[in-house]
């Protein structure tokens, strides 16, 4: 495979430092509504790396909060990623939204949420996805596809109304020290703009490319 011309010059927009919220959480929020209305395909997809026996490991989870505190996604805690997060409590998020040539890359701190916002969260999610919670040993062998399905059944057949949430199951918040927001820009001249948390205060600067 001939990979070496693929290139893309970016140029649709830019980002100067003076028009960066203070916050950002908010510039954060301001840049996700913008790639939900430009009809980005999976807007709330973001990687997750996480270090296992002092390696690195990564994923796609789906956001589903973003709040002053920080940044929530929901997954099995005894998985991979839960037992890597067991290990080493700093993680790192990276967005991508190629239809604005964005990326924002958040680094921090996680904890787990609190049981009851893990409870809500679970009973607004589709019967099957409760079901599955329930089916799925994430990230574990399994001997079959077949195996998964009965299990499924069996879950579905003892739970056919309400499911309670898996003990196993539940959010993680990623309380942000450091977020990055950069801009594809021509020429590989690219704007990056980095708020890192000092003694409680955010501070604003440019990246080199
Ligand atoms: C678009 C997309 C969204 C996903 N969302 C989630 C999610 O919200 N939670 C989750 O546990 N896994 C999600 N997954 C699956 C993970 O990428 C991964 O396969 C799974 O969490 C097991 O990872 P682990 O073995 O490192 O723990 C998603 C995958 C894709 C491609």
């Amino acid at each position: 495979m001939d990979l070496h011309n693929i290139r893309e010059d970016y140029s649709k927009q830019e980002l100067s430092q003076a028009h960066c919220h203070a916050d950002p959480i908010q510039q954060f929020e301001q840049w996700l509504q913008e790639a939900i209305t430009a009809k980005a395909n999976e807007p709330t997809a973001m990687n997750v790396a996480t270090v296992l026996d002092g390696k690195p490991t990564s994923r796609i989870v789906l956001l589903k909060e973003v709040n002053p505190n920080g940044f929530v996604f929901f997954t099995n805690y005894q998985s991979r990623k839960g037992q890597a997060i067991e290990q080493n409590p700093y993680v790192a998020l990276t967005f991508f939204w190629a239809e604005l040539e964005r990326s924002v890359r958040i680094e921090g701190r996680i904890e787990k949420i609190s049981a009851e916002e893990s409870d809500r969260y679970f009973a607004s999610r589709p019967y099957t996805s409760r079901v599955g919670a329930w089916a799925s040993h994430q990230s574990q062998v399994l001997a079959s596809k077949s195996e998964l399905v009965a299990k499924a059944t069996l879950i579905a057949a003892k739970y056919p109304l309400q499911v309670p949430r898996p003990p196993h199951w539940g959010g993680y918040i990623v309380l942000p020290e450091r977020i990055e927001f950069w801009q594809g820009r021509p020429s590989r001249l690219h704007d990056r703009i980095c708020y890192r948390l000092v003694e409680g205060v955010w501070h604003k600067e440019r990246l080199s490319p």
